[in-house]
């Protein structure tokens, strides 16, 4: 049976120091509420020191994103296979900031999901929708094209090994309006279905989590839909007390061990 999942991304925040603390605190959290599967995403100047520190717990270490090709002239990028060297678990791949900042594209993700895997780590292939594309109406067209290209090519056997974060872009962020759970829900299903669709009933298994201002008012009323495997954090889970609070609060009212849906 698969766990719940909860992660974070850093982002570019948090000193080396307060690294060294979090993941402490972290360690000491996740030994409390074990029922779920934890994964943080610290910048790449910490990866080595918090794999040292987090190893034999539940918590995985993820990059922020990194290259697909294994070295070359590509000033500023990071190899996967340096990752792999590392220990690392997860490759967050395709988050809207590096959409939005760095112009990823669909066909360059598809060939960074493609690396992960073949050095054995987890790609989290995250998506999501720009306000714009909400108000047209063209959501589930937008979603579908970033995992049809995101994904393509991928055989079933990769699939079983992949994961999905949906983040609308609108949601994230300081300026982030949070998403209501019914739209989470019709967005999940429809991510399930496009994933079915390529992976059979591989895609049923494949998770897929929510992010994008989860906090600890509306972390339960998303972590309750039916697809939702997993919750993404960033503001709410850089702060341990408030990453505390989500997990009391999921694992009070049963959510946990095994996914919904
Ligand atoms: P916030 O939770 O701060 O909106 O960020 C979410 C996110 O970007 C996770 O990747």
């Amino acid at each position: 049976m698969k766990r719940f999942l909860l992660g974070t991304n850093w982002k570019m925040h948090k000193t080396f120091q307060e690294a060294e603390q979090y993941a402490a605190g972290l360690k000491k959290l996740a030994g409390q509420f074990p029922q779920y599967t934890y994964f943080i995403i610290p910048p790449y100047t910490h990866l080595r020191e918090m794999k040292e520190q987090l190893i034999g717990t539940p918590v995985m270490i993820g990059a922020q994103n990194m290259h697909w090709e294994d070295q070359g002239a590509y000033t500023g990028e990071i190899s996967p296979k340096w990752l792999c060297d590392l220990g690392i678990d997860v490759a967050e791949l395709g988050h809207s900031e590096r959409r939005q900042y760095y112009n990823e594209n669909d066909e360059d993700l598809n060939k960074k999901v493609k690396a992960a895997l073949k050095y054995g780590m987890t790609p989290l292939l995250c998506v999501g929708e720009y306000a714009k594309d909400k108000a047209y109406a063209v959501t589930p067209e937008v979603i579908r094209k970033q995992l049809k290209i995101g994904l393509f090519g991928l055989t079933k056997e990769q699939a079983a090994s992949i994961w999905v974060a949906y983040e609308p872009v609108w949601a994230i962020g300081e300026s982030g309006v949070p998403a209501e759970p019914e739209y989470v829900e019709w967005v999940h299903g429809i991510i399930r279905g496009q994933l079915t669709e390529l992976f059979g009933d591989t895609g049923k298994d494949i998770p897929v989590l929510y992010g994008g201002s989860v906090n600890p008012e509306n972390c339960l009323g998303l972590a309750q839909r039916k697809d939702v495997d997993g919750l993404f954090i960033g503001r709410s889970a850089w702060d341990l007390e408030s990453f505390e609070k989500i997990m009391t609060l999921l694992t009070k009212n049963g959510i946990g061990g095994t996914r919904n849906g």
